[in-house]
């Protein structure tokens, strides 16, 4: 199963990609994750990424449509995947599309999860994450059991990302409307698009997800 997880910035993509991949078997492929990991080790790939992420702009399609060309070819992607931030351009969509065609793959469902702009801007000035494995936490939505460590490893050492401030948010929100909405009416063309309200709570939108990929 192919599944690509489409929604602006603070949807809710990697809080559910998470979910989803331990409970159907498919693998998580976030570009976001993938392109702060280049960043961080200093590869060529991170020097030319760094400072679009920083003023969240889109880093090139050359670049993305590489990293996931290479990482689609890997063993752990046979069983199926899950796209979380990729594609966000109808070119990078079409990429993706030859990519798959040339392995007799498709698209089996795009999710678009809807969230109004006000709320995202909360949601992603209030995320933070655990240092040490990478488990989300929210100020206000989802705080560890026990104030200050982390449920999954126990850890007290949390990070923020550093394009997950109020400016860049904006700049982030306007790039998905410009160049990623246009990826909705494509995938509607081809008959996959599955729109779910992402408003809801962070369970309630597993449920829905669910659904979709149960009536696969
Ligand atoms: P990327 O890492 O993909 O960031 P993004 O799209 O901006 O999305 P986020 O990761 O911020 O949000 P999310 O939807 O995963 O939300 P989350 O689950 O964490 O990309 C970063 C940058 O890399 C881009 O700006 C670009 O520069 C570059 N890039 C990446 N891919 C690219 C590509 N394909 N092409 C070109 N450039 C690319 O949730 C957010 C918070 O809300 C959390 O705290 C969570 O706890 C909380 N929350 C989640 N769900 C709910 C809910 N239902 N109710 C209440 N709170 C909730
Ligand atoms: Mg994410
Ligand atoms: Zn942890």
């Amino acid at each position: 199963m192919i599944i690509i997880l489409l929604g602006p910035p603070g949807a809710g993509k990697g809080t559910q990609a998470i979910r989803i991949m331990e409970s159907h078997g498919l693998v998580q492929l976030s570009t976001g994750d993938m392109l702060r990991a280049a960043v961080a080790a200093e590869t060529e790939v991170g020097k030319k990424a760094k400072e679009f992420m920083a003023a969240g702009k889109l880093v090139t399609d050359e670049i993305v449509v590489g990293i996931i060309a290479d990482r689609i070819e890997e063993d752990d992607c046979k069983g199926g995947f899950l796209l979380d931030g990729f594609p966000r351009t109808v070119a990078q969509a079409e990429a993706l599309g030859q990519l798959l065609d040339d392995k007799g793959l498709k698209v089996d469902a795009v999710v678009e999860m809807k969230v109004n702009d006000e709320s995202l801007v909360d949601r992603i000035t209030g995320r933070y994450t655990c240092a040490d494995c990478n488990k989300g936490y929210h100020d206000t939505n989802l705080k560890p059991q026990k104030a200050g460590v982390c449920d999954g490893c126990g850890s007290t050492n949390f990070t923020r990302r550093a394009d997950d401030n109020r400016e860049t948010v904006t700049s982030r929100l306007a790039t998905y409307h410009a160049q990623t909405t246009p990826l909705l009416p494509f995938y509607e063309a081809q008959g996959v698009l599955r729109t779910i309200d992402g408003m809801a709570d962070i369970d309630d939108v597993t449920v829905q997800i669910n659904d979709v990929l149960n009536a696969l």
